[in-house]
């Protein structure tokens, strides 16, 4: 295998996840690409066992390009500890990767639009167990589930344990779910140990998802109803904000440690961009939307 083009000694799943980073960075397939300040990848150890998705940014994340870095992010790191984890060793990323105005729910063809970039991440990271954090990460895992009914439970889905949990924000906002959630985190090291000397997902299994979900971006893009898409990314010429973006954690992979890539435009194969729209009843038929 080749070092990839993340530099030298750098493994091919760390170096994927920095083409993925840079292609986020510059990402203009949706209307959120307008009014955010950065986009925010994700972060944490590219060879982690359990991987955390949130719901998208808000402002301090917009602000600083790394996930759970405010209020909701001082609350997520003590409920890491109380599972025995931390920062380091855990991946952070989010349903969409820029922030909606003034927090606003993410819409469907946003959420659509990213869709293939958390596959990709989770294919990527392959963790033995995902955690869904809020509402919309648990649309994706467990459609037509209410939180209420389900936090702390565990399904298994495409191969991997899927843990259901109330997102942070929730035990800001009403006190008493606070506990409740506290509770819910101290079952995850149970379920980790659930899944230990078990392979996780196949690779072809993960890969059908990424496919789905590029397929379901495509329609959506390209569907004059919804026309994601602000400007096409390789037309993006003006650097992001990249600087204040850049995570301590995403070095962490089997102590390699190099510096980040710069930001780069990926462009899309013709065959790609003009792919027939088709699926489009399907994505609006899917059941994450239904909330
Ligand atoms: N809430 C989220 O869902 N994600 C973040 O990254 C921060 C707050
Ligand atoms: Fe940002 Fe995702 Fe929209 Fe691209 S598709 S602009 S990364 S929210």
């Amino acid at each position: 295998m080749s070092h990839g083009e993340g530099g030298k000694g750098v493994s091919p799943r760390l170096a994927g996840m920095r083409e993925l980073e840079a292609e986020v960075r510059t990402c203009q397939l949706c209307r959120l690409a307008r009014t955010r300040t950065n986009a925010v990848p994700g972060e944490g150890y590219v060879r982690a066992d359990v991987m955390f998705i949130g719901e998208g940014p808000g402002y301090h994340e917009d602000r600083q390009g790394r996930p759970f870095v405010g209020q909701s992010g001082e609350f997520l790191n003590e409920l890491l500890e109380i599972a025995g984890l931390s920062r380091e060793r855990v991946y952070i990323a989010n349903v969409v990767k820029c922030r909606p105005p003034n927090n606003r729910d993410p819409n469907p063809d946003e959420i659509a639009a990213c869709a293939p970039y958390l596959e990709r991440q989770i294919a990527l990271i392959n963790p033995h167990v995902i955690v869904t954090l809020g509402r919309y990460s648990m649309a994706k895992f467990f459609p037509g589930e209410r939180i209420s009914q389900i936090h702390g439970q565990s399904r298994m889905v495409d191969g991997c344990l899927c843990v259901a949990m109330y997102h942070p924000a929730a035990g800001l906002h009403q006190a008493s779910l606070a506990d409740v959630i506290r509770d819910d985190f101290r079952k995850l090291p149970g379920y980790l140990e659930q899944t230990k000397g078990t392979t996780p997902p196949p690779v072809a299994v993960v890969e059908q998802r990424v496919k789905a979900a590029e397929e379901a971006r495509e329609s959506v893009i390209h569907e004059p109803e919804t026309s994601a898409v602000v400007e096409r990314a390789e037309t993006y010429t003006v650097a992001p904000p990249v600087e204040a973006a850049v995570s301590p954690y995403n070095m962490l992979d089997e102590g390699v440690t190099a510096s980040p890539e710069p930001a780069e435009a990926k462009s899309q194969p013709d065959a790609v961009r003009k792919r027939k729209k088709k699926a489009v009843s399907e994505y609006k038929q899917m059941s994450f939307f239904d909330l």
